[in-house]
């Protein structure tokens, strides 16, 4: 399969180039600067990606680019650029002010595959203090901006068998106008991409390989109701039928009726799957925890615990089917060293080696968004891919401080007006993710004659792109009015409904 390769020296933006790849309907992967694997014939072409460091430092993260250069077409972004000016003896100085946002280029080489198309003045966006003084022998200058000569350059041709391009801004970002087009030509002209990896053409290939690798082995598979283990469960379900064997736990921490339905829906999709009803046992099991940590630690032991069970009372199974997905695996490089646990989310990984079981992985290579085609394309319900996010510990992250029973019904039936709303209101699709959170605090109220004095539900709407970074939705007056006065007037136990207008950072989503 054609592929380009993208080697990530730290930069924030190195997974927008892949997905603009992606975008492209070519297959791409990121590797960490330092592990080039053999550029094999697959290997279409090589993006050098941007980064924090600086070549003018002691410190910089270097590589061989002897290694790429002229085998296969080569492309630095930034950093990427200056390091190959660096390295064939051009000059990298540093520049008086910080050269960041949009910039005119005036590419001056419309007859270069490169700049097929492009606008001779495009606005560009850049984000670097460095800048290349002087091009080394052997490359040419295709564009400029008012502040830098070499915005855009590449090797003279002859000087390589396969030409190498360096640009010092950044085409993978929405401020670059053309920057898609431009890096259109360099994977589709340039290197020869065909752009023909699709979702269809994903399906076939992954079924066929599913195939030849589970042979007549067995799969075990514990589904979450989730976008991502549903389409993972779906596509093995077509290569190895009832050979895959899928259970979905109850731990009484779901939405209102969430059981029942997603089990139906599985079994109208003829998945082979069983109920595993564990509320009790997660019940006692949290009983008088307040601490978040603890709860998600307790929730992901038992978890495991079952799954064990589970997989012992099916002793002759030989594989773990997991829906993780592409970030969850991107050996991104860590500039600021390994990245700090902000919370335990226990749900990918943890499982223990101890069951002896061959794990795989049919999206591993896939975003989110692409798992979501995928799912369109093997005619997963809309229900299901449309789903919001929703974590693995469930509402026991949204219930804050200890858990009881009541507490789950409570925020339970809140959750289900709240969701119910949104789809009523068509704003389901406009958010990405939505709950509602249960404080453990008490507020006076009067309902009719009486005093009441009962609990506070909170409201939670976020828009965000993967969770990283999210903003409180901006949900209209009426809607939230009827919410606010449906949850107060049928939710037993609630008397006083909030909206959060938080945004993250610094706040984070959910409140534990
Ligand atoms: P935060 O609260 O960290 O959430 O801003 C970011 C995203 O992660 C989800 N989340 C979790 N998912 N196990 C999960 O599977 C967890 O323990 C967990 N905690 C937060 C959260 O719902 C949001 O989508």
């Amino acid at each position: 399969m054609q592929k380009i390769l993208i080697l990530d020296f730290g930069s924030q933006f190195t997974q927008l180039i892949a997905r603009r790849v992606r975008e492209m309907n070519v297959y791409c992967e990121i590797v960490p600067y330092n592990k080039l694997p053999e550029l094999t014939a697959d290997i279409k072409g090589v993006i050098l990606s941007g980064s924090p460091f600086s070549v003018r430092w002691e410190n910089a993260l270097r590589m061989d680019l002897d290694k790429v250069s002229g085998k296969t077409p080569l492309l630095g972004i930034c950093y990427g650029a200056q390091l190959l000016a660096d390295h064939y003896g051009g000059e990298v100085s540093q520049s008086d002010k910080r050269e960041y946002g949009k910039v005119m280029l005036q590419q001056h080489a419309p007859n270069d595959p490169f700049f097929n198309g492009i606008s001779k003045r495009s606005q560009v966006w850049m984000s670097h203090s460095d800048t290349i003084v002087r091009l080394p022998v052997g490359f040419e200058v295709l564009g400029n901006s008012d502040t830098i000569p070499y915005a855009a350059f590449r090797s003279v041709s002859g000087r390589f068998e396969q030409p190498v391009y360096g640009i010092q801004f950044h085409p993978e970002v929405y401020h670059s106008l053309e920057g898609f087009e431009i890096l259109k030509n360099f994977v589709l002209n340039i290197c020869g991409c065909s752009g023909d990896w699709t979702a269809a053409h994903f399906v076939d290939e992954t079924i066929e390989s599913l195939k030849k690798q589970i042979g007549k082995e067995k799969v075990i598979m514990a589904l979450s109701g989730g976008v991502d283990s549903t389409v993972a469960a779906t596509l093995l379900h077509r290569a190895i039928g009832d050979r895959l064997f899928c259970f979905f736990v109850d731990n009484g921490l779901l939405r209102k009726n969430e059981f029942e339905d997603v089990l139906e829906s599985y079994r109208g999709m003829g998945l082979n799957i069983e109920g595993v009803d564990a509320k009790e046992r997660f019940y006692k099991a949290l009983e008088g925890v307040s601490d978040p940590e603890q709860k998600r630690k307790i929730i992901g032991r038992l978890f495991i615990e079952i799954f064990e069970e589970e997989s012992e009372a099916h002793p002759d199974f030989q594989w773990l089917g997991q829906g993780t997905i592409y970030p969850d695996v991107i050996e991104s490089v860590s500039v600021h060293g390994p990245s700090v646990t902000i919370k335990s989310h226990h749900n990918v990984g943890g499982l223990p080696e101890k069951l002896k079981l061959k794990i795989v992985e049919p999206l591993r290579s896939l975003f989110k968004d692409e798992v979501r085609r995928v799912g369109k394309e093997l005619e997963v319900s809309p229900n299901i891919l449309n789903r919001h996010p929703f974590p693995g510990p469930g509402l026991g992250i949204r219930i804050l401080g200890d858990i009881t029973p009541e507490k789950v019904r409570i925020l339970q039936e809140a959750d289900a007006i709240y969701i119910n709303k949104l789809k009523q209101f068509e704003l389901y699709d406009e958010v990405w993710q939505a709950g509602t959170v249960l404080l453990p605090i008490f507020s006076v109220g009067v309902m009719g004659d009486e005093r009441t004095y009962e609990q506070v539900v909170a409201l939670r709407a976020v828009n965000s792109t993967d969770g990283m970074t999210a903003e409180w939705s901006h949900l209209p007056h009426e809607f939230l009015a009827e919410v606010s006065s449906e949850i107060i007037n049928n939710v037993k136990g609630v008397n006083r409904v909030v909206f959060d207008i938080s945004t993250k950072p610094p706040a984070t989503i959910e409140w534990e």
